[in-house]
């Protein structure tokens, strides 16, 4: 069997020369309009059925607190076709790193927006979902080319596509995988797969930075998801046995609980539940311990490995989850790492070390590449707690958790 990884291996040179793009911050103009003559956007599809949902689309808006975006009418009203998720957690901020976070299951100690290439030797859910062959994409909106790597584009003016937004460009694992890259695309490809039926089944969708709320604010983000879901609620391929989650990145304030207005729609949220609120302690990091626990998948080792599972999945997956008591509890910075540049966490030059012999909550062992990388390593943190937080510099300690299982055991622990 030829596994995509394979296949390009195969094609070696080929596939490479056809699709070789600049991975400069800045490139040049004349580079753009090359690979807008040459990249063409590649659209697997695949049909690996799921516990709970066969396809997952995640929305990301920007930099709104919690009661801000629940008074907006578009949002509020949407959130009542489907299941509100009230204790849903951004994991630090500002922006990209919680960007990364939905694609690596870290930080990587990473405070700010910079230009960052994640060594190859870093897993994402692609590779979770290479396991079983189940394709994903991302859309991003204004993004020149499939894959374009620069730092923004148009490079000067008005702010349209950000790299800082787009999750699985920042790994060196993707970024050096010429059909990886042509995943990677932009809106109008959105709607030309839809069209064809040729639409992922995970896939993430960025609006530029006017639609997302990041230049303008909830009115315009709002509006601009409501035109969006709409439409796309009424169409029986798109939503049958569809997840749709509409989240932000982050609080607008820093200095208050970032927990984010949150929900999830789609013809495959349980009748029983549409219109109701869920209380369970979620963040960016339950999206890929729900993802693995669905599909089968393995775990990355990092904070996905002990993060809640969605709760009707966890339910059918005998799972139990955390309750958190969040009453010391921020998730508004990270910990160390070497993405820091010591403003909101402290720089240390070596990457974290995932955990390799964990149980995670997904129940499906850890990626093989990440047992082989990291065999005989210790994991940097405690990466089997339902959040993120490190003794070392004090982030997020002092929480307690705990859990009851189903034979009357009561397991709680507290960061420290
Ligand atoms: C992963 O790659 C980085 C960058 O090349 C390197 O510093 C690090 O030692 C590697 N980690 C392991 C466990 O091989
Ligand atoms: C989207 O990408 C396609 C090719 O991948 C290109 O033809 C089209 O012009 C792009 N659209 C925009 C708005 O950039
Ligand atoms: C963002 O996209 C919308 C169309 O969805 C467009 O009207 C707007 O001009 C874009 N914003 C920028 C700054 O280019
Ligand atoms: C958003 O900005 C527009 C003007 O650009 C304004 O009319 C509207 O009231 C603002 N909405 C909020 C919630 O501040
Ligand atoms: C989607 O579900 C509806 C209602 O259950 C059904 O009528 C329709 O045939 C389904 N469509 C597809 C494309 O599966
Ligand atoms: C996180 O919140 C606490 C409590 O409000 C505050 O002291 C701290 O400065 C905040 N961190 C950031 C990065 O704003
Ligand atoms: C690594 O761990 C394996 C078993 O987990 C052990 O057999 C082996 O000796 C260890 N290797 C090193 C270099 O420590
Ligand atoms: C790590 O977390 C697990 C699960 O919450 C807990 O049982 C364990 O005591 C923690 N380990 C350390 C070293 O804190």
């Amino acid at each position: 069997m030829f596994t995509k990884q394979s296949l390009v291996t195969l094609l070696g040179g080929l596939s490479l020369a056809l699709a070789q793009t600049s991975s400069e911050e800045y490139p040049s103009l004349a580079e753009i309009r090359a690979a807008q003559a040459t990249v063409q956007p590649y659209s697997p599809v695949s049909n690996v059925q799921g516990l709970a949902f066969n396809r997952f689309v995640n929305i990301w808006l920007e930099n709104t607190d919690f009661d801000v975006a629940a008074d907006n009418e578009h949002l509020a009203e949407l959130a009542k076709k489907g299941l509100l998720l009230k204790n849903f957690w951004a994991v630090t901020h500002p922006s990209e790193p919680n960007y990364c976070a939905s694609a690596g299951g870290d930080t990587f100690g990473m405070d700010n927006d910079d230009f960052h290439q994640i060594p190859a030797n870093v897993s994402t859910i692609a590779d979770l979902f290479d396991t079983k062959n189940i394709a994903w994409g991302e859309y991003q909106e204004a993004i020149p080319y499939p894959g374009y790597q620069g730092y923004r584009y148009p490079e000067t003016g008005a702010n349209d596509y950000v790299r800082k937004h787009n999750p699985l460009i920042l790994f060196d694992s993707v970024t050096q995988d010429a059909l990886r890259l042509r995943q990677i695309k932009n809106f109008s490809s959105f709607y030309d797969d839809l069209e064809h039926r040729r639409l992922p089944q995970y896939m993430f969708i960025t609006p530029n930075m006017t639609n997302d709320g990041h230049d303008t604010n909830i009115t315009v983000s709002g509006a601009w998801t409501w035109r969006f879901l709409t439409e796309l609620l009424e169409n029986d391929y798109f939503t049958n046995d569809t997840l749709i989650m509409l989240t932000f990145d982050e609080t607008d304030t820093y200095e208050i609980d970032n927990n984010v207005f949150t929900f999830l729609l789609g013809g495959a949220v349980p009748k029983n539940l549409r219109g109701t609120q869920d209380d369970t302690f979620y963040s960016h990091y339950s999206v890929i311990a729900s993802l693995s626990a669905n599909w089968g998948l393995p775990s990355l080792g990092r904070w996905d490995c002990g993060a809640n599972l969605f709760s009707w999945l966890a339910e059918k997956t005998g799972y139990v989850n955390y309750e958190v008591d969040t009453s010391n509890l921020y998730m508004n910075q990270t910990h160390w790492g070497p993405l820091s540049d010591d403003d909101y966490s402290e720089y240390y030059a070596g990457w974290p070390v995932p955990a390799t012999e964990a149980s995670c909550s997904a129940g499906h062992g850890i990626l093989s590449t990440v047992k082989q990388t990291y065999k005989n390593l210790t994991a940097t943190f405690n990466y089997t707690t339902p959040f993120p937080y490190d003794s070392r510099s004090g982030n997020n300690v002092g929480v307690k958790y705990s859990r009851t299982l189903k034979n009357g055991k009561v397991e709680s622990g507290i960061s420290q």
